[in-house]
């Protein structure tokens, strides 16, 4: 691949999506890139960069920015984000939206890939139905790439991708074997809206959320977009909403919108709420 080639599409993901690559991912571009080519009669890189460049086939940029995204997720994904929900979120959120008079709680899994974060929620609440203290709710769940969303909505996974990190008696009672893949049960199915999202687009028309989860995206941003996603994340929220971040992920250094919640790894609050102290774990009953 031509050094301004690879030059001109480091550029034009940074813009069009965030990604950030350094000089040693070249190989990632053409193991991504090169079915890419094929796949529309190219003859190579050189020649899909161009078409590239000269925008003339919309379809082949998006499916460009779409191939270099990395959609790696699994259910319950670490553990801890969705024990902390359960035992120390949740519980909070819950009285005091029940408190303030509120009729509903929402929940925005911003880049959702192919749907497991967002199902693993509707586990969590759906097992926990005394979180919700009679409140109603609403899981929302976006992703820039239409591809993986229609995976997530579809809810139809492989033997592998349903048992990794799924607890067997969650698999029996929320998934139905089709062949060899594993259905989702549509009683959590229909718990979740997906829609397309790029994260580094306008946010507003989302409305606001209680609970932000931003896992494993970030890292693949340079500091100046993370802390630009996470200051217009923050302007969704109210000031006692809680964000979660993947486990290599951090506000610290990035923005200041944002505290974390003492005892709560990759649990944050906004930086403008009072004390996180109102935050008290309840002891962890089986999430899962
Ligand atoms: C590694 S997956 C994380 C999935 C899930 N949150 C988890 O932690 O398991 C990263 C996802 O971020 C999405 N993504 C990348 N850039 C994005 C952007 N600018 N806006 C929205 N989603 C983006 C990718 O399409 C991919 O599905």
């Amino acid at each position: 691949m031509k050094k301004e080639d690879f030059e001109f599409l480091c550029a034009y993901l940074k813009t069009e999506s965030g990604l950030v690559l350094t000089e040693e991912k070249t190989y990632l571009v053409e193991s991504r890139l090169v079915p890419v080519a094929r796949k529309r009669g190219l003859a190579d890189l050189d020649e899909l960069i161009g078409v590239v460049r000269s925008k003339r086939d919309p379809d082949l940029n998006k499916e460009v920015i779409e191939a270099m995204t990395t959609n790696e997720s699994f259910f319950f994904r670490d553990v801890k984000p969705f024990e902390s929900l359960k035992s120390a979120v949740m519980p909070v959120i819950s009285s005091a939206r029940k408190a303030g008079g509120a009729s509903k709680i929402r929940i925005w899994s911003a880049a959702c890939s192919s749907g497991q974060e967002p199902y693993t929620i509707a586990m969590v609440l759906k097992e926990n139905p005394e979180l919700l203290q009679g409140l109603d709710f609403e899981i929302v769940a976006t992703d820039l790439s239409t591809e993986i969303l229609d995976k997530a909505k579809e809810g139809l996974y492989t033997q592998f991708e349903a048992q990794r990190g799924m607890p067997i008696e969650l698999l029996v009672k929320y998934f139905e074997q089709v062949g060899e893949q594993w259905k989702i049960d549509e009683s959590l199915r229909s718990m979740i809206s997906f829609q397309p999202l790029n994260l580094l687009s306008n946010l507003n028309a989302l409305g606001r959320f209680d609970i932000v989860f931003c896992r494993n995206v970030l890292i693949y941003f340079d500091a100046e977009t993370k802390g630009e996603v996470l200051g217009r994340m923050r302007r969704q929220m109210p000031e006692d909403g809680f964000l979660f971040l993947g486990g290599a992920e951090t506000v610290v250094g990035v923005s200041d919108a944002f505290k974390t919640v003492p005892g709560e790894r990759g649990v944050y609050t906004c930086s403008d709420a009072p004390a996180p102290a109102a935050v008290i774990p309840t002891p962890i009953a089986k999430i899962a």
